[in-house]
């Protein structure tokens, strides 16, 4: 797609990755886009590059507007590859630019690419950069979500430049929040917008909100927001940074998801009396077998939901293997805010419902005890036992819920 106009002088000059399912163990059904911006101003600014792959798209892009070797500086919010791994082909053309980049980011670019020849400026938060026109300024981000991040901001039309931040996962065609509602839907944006925070910015919420409080104490007033992938928020950016103090403050709907795997269906059958009795305390539920469901998608639902119930059978009296490798994901989101507990069925000696809770106390998570255990198949008395269990366990997620409102 061409380079467009997103404020006077300022270009997309990103590229839209259609085909994208596995970013890097992240699945993402519907594609991404590697956004970055071209300042055709007096000094023409390029602020970030694009995935390796996609070089030839931006450098097309910038070509249709300017010749590359005219850049004079070239920002990098980020260094992770999907952003920064087309600076050599950039920079072989752009060989006057200086890079503006923050002290960690410098020294990531040191391990990633041969800089010696290439110009450096170290920058920090409050640094600022004239172009002409244009006042950009610096603000690091570290930790959110890498050592090295920062985001730009366009003084003179408000427009933050946020790399990954607010951004979600979605190849399409339009550039702008409103244009995708208008064609999809809202839902199906915000959907995006959970399940990219979900998967990549969950253990980041504590700094989210102290790095939004800083933004705000610096008066900085924004239009628009333009991150790394997606669409663009130019008709509700204030409800993008409210969304994010929302999930950073805990904020989840009162639902509890069901997340399993099973060996000969018992520990399935067990999820039937507890979702129903999850549901007859009046609060919605959804089921999730894992071996069913990609990764990135069981951590978007346990997101989502106040509860969540993890369900295994026992395998070598330990965890069946794919539940293990959910609550290790889990576990390395740091999660806060959520109820947890386990069930499972087991042959003879048991052990996963006791692993899945000694995982648990290693999280910060509220830990609803004692797991429902089923020897073999669940019996008549089971299915009575699992569907007060499911009861018991949506009062308490009730309960726990209440906290947040
Ligand atoms: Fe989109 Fe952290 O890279």
């Amino acid at each position: 797609m061409k380079a467009m106009e997103i404020k006077p002088d300022i270009f997309w000059v990103g590229a839209i990755d259609w085909a994208v399912r596995d970013f890097h163990g992240y699945i993402t059904p519907k594609g991404t886009t590697y956004n970055n911006y071209l300042l055709m101003d007096e000094q023409i600014t390029l602020i970030d590059t694009v995935k390796h792959d996609f070089s030839h798209v931006t450098i097309d892009n910038i070509k249709n507007l300017t010749d590359p070797a005219k850049i004079i500086n070239l920002v990098v919010n980020h260094i992770e590859p999907d952003h920064a791994s087309s600076l050599d082909k950039i920079m072989s053309l752009a060989h006057d630019a200086t890079i503006f980049v923050t002290d960690k980011g410098k020294k990531g670019l040191d391990r990633h690419f041969d800089t010696s020849r290439w110009k450096f400026k170290i920058v920090k938060t409050g640094d600022a950069l004239n172009t002409g026109k244009y006042n950009l300024i610096f603000i690091e981000t570290p930790m959110l979500h890498w050592p090295d991040s920062m985001m730009t901001y366009v003084k003179e039309v408000r427009l933050l430049i946020s790399q990954d931040a607010f951004g979600q996962h979605i190849a399409t065609s339009s550039r702008f929040d409103d244009e995708f509602i208008e064609c999809a839907s809202f839902s199906e944006l915000e959907d995006s917008v959970i399940d990219y925070y979900a998967n990549i910015l969950m253990p980041f919420g504590e700094l989210i909100k102290a790095k939004i409080a800083e933004v705000q104490k610096l008066g900085l007033e924004i239009d628009m927001i333009a991150p790394d992938h997606g669409v663009i928020w130019r008709k509700d950016p204030g409800g993008i940074i409210q969304k994010y103090l929302d999930m950073a403050n805990g904020k989840s709907s009162l639902s509890v998801a069901v997340i399993y795997d099973t060996m000969w269906h018992s520990t399935e059958l067990m999820t039937l009396p507890i979702m129903q009795g999850i549901k007859d305390e009046g609060v919605d539920c959804k089921v999730i077998k894992l071996r069913s469901t990609p990764m990135s998608v069981a951590i978007k639902e346990f997101w989502k939901s106040r509860g969540c119930l993890v369900g295994s059978p026992t395998l070598n009296n330990l965890m069946f293997p794919s539940v293990t490798e959910f609550l290790t994901h889990l576990r390395g989101l740091r999660p806060k805010n959520r109820i947890i507990g386990a069930f499972g069925s087991y042959g003879w000696g048991g052990g996963a419902v006791k692993e899945a809770y000694e995982e648990f106390k290693k999280m910060k998570l509220e830990i609803y005890e004692p797991g429902a255990q089923v020897l073999y198949r669940p019996s008549r008395e089971d299915n009575q036992k699992c569907y007060e269990f499911g009861r018991e366990f949506a009062r308490k997620v009730k309960a726990y819920h209440a906290k947040f409102i």
